[in-house]
């Protein structure tokens, strides 16, 4: 079987100073924000271009803290994709706020602004919730269209995350997802581009005290800095908490993985995008390959597909098809996020999400690795040629 992903080709390539660096944390002991943990947070900074980067233990808590730090809460709407990974709206519910799902454009599979800008001015409308953030996704690896979107989150006063957790990486005009959001996230969970070897996340932002108001968070909202200038304590103000946090702290050993794999990161990137070029190359005549936004480069999370729109055999086919022949595939995403019974009385935007049922509906993601050979990729191309020709 060709491998969906191939993180055994990485670790082969990653060799001893992988395993020596995650024994250097095992000696050392310190395996609660030892060293690595700011060591990584300076190379995610230079990396994705932001003055602040945070770590913490998965692209979901990454979510979550900067909607606590802004005290989103009940009453409150937050904006978003309902064809992405469930957390990105997972994490409205959980801090009490509710999601308002957009549709997406169909050739970037991300967030349509004109869509974003009429659930906006719906919600207001209603006048039942209060807008305050929209978050974008950088679905399957390439940027969502942050100038319109940030021109949206202007007009309205909204802050904006970009869901980079697929994304880190990307950039659009030369700039990373940062440059337009208050706040970009991550995920480094192993399947991700960028992943270490359990589950991390990081924040990165622009601000210094809403940096300082996240360190606080990530720690049961422990007193940081600016809580205890100027005043004397007769206890160690370690254990004074002064706002409800949580633990959302990285383990030292992901960030010690997380270093070495960020050295051929760039590496791997331009590897994907090869992969990339190649299916293009291959398929592009046949099948509807994905857009990436004009000025726009992706690291290439997925590479989805869809079949052409005509009677005949589908995508389910098509998989048992490449099966039999050895080659995985999956659906990111059959059922979009308004349509799973738990956020169903969420509310959508005012013309629904036609796109996004659509997507659904059709999309088959196939192998995407920096280390799929061409020769396991023509493979791959011939084997969708012979189906599309035959049965589409
Ligand atoms: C778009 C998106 N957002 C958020 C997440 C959550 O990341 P994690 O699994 O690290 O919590 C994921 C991960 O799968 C994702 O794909």
């Amino acid at each position: 079987m060709i491998p969906f992903i191939d993180l055994q080709a990485q670790r082969r390539r990653l060799g001893q100073p992988l395993e020596d660096a995650i024994l250097k944390v095992v000696r050392s002991g310190a395996y609660i924000m030892g060293p690595e943990i700011a060591e990584l947070e300076r190379q995610l900074c230079a990396f994705g271009q932001a003055s602040y980067a945070l770590t913490c233990g998965s692209g979901t808590e990454a979510l979550v803290l900067p909607l606590m730090a802004w005290g989103i809460g009940p009453g409150d709407a937050v904006f978003c994709p309902s064809f992405t990974f469930a957390a990105t709206a997972e994490v409205m519910p959980l801090v009490g706020a509710s999601p308002v799902f957009v549709d997406i454009d169909p050739a970037t599979y991300n967030l349509d602004p004109v869509s974003l800008e009429a659930a906006i001015v719906a919600v207001k409308a209603a006048g039942r919730l209060t807008p305050r953030a929209v978050i974008a996704v950088d679905l399957f690896g390439g940027p969502a269209d942050y100038p319109a979107i940030t021109a949206v989150c202007a007009r309205h006063g909204l802050k904006l995350i970009a869901d980079s957790a697929q994304g880190f990486g990307c950039t659009l005009a030369g700039r990373h997802p940062i440059h337009w959001a208050d706040v970009a996230t991550t995920s480094f969970f192993p399947a991700k581009p960028l992943g270490c070897y359990g589950d991390g996340g990081a924040v990165l932002c622009k601000d210094p005290s809403f940096h300082d108001l996240l360190v606080s968070l990530r720690v049961h909202g422990q007193a940081v800095k600016s809580d205890i200038e100027g005043r004397t304590f007769d206890h160690d103000p370690k254990y004074l908490n002064v706002r409800i946090g949580m633990n959302a702290r990285m383990d030292t050993i992901q960030a010690a993985v997380l270093i070495e794999k960020l050295k051929i990161f760039e590496d791997e990137i331009a590897a994907r995008n090869r992969v990339a070029d190649r299916y293009g190359a291959g398929l592009g005549d046949l099948v509807t390959t994905p857009g990436v936004l004009a000025g726009g480069t992706s690291v290439w999370a997925q590479y989805t597909i869809e079949l052409p729109a005509r009677p005949g055999a589908g995508r389910d086919d098509l998989a048992v098809r490449l099966r039999e022949q050895g080659i995985p595939t999956a659906v990111y995403y059959p059922i979009p996020i308004h349509r799973q019974g738990v956020y169903s009385a969420y509310p959508v935007a005012p013309d629904g999400l036609p796109v996004t049922e659509a997507k659904a509906g059709r999309v088959i993601s196939l192998p995407m690795h920096p280390y799929l050979t061409p020769d396991d990729q023509d493979q791959i191309i011939a084997a969708i040629r012979a189906f599309v020709k035959t049965n589409a």
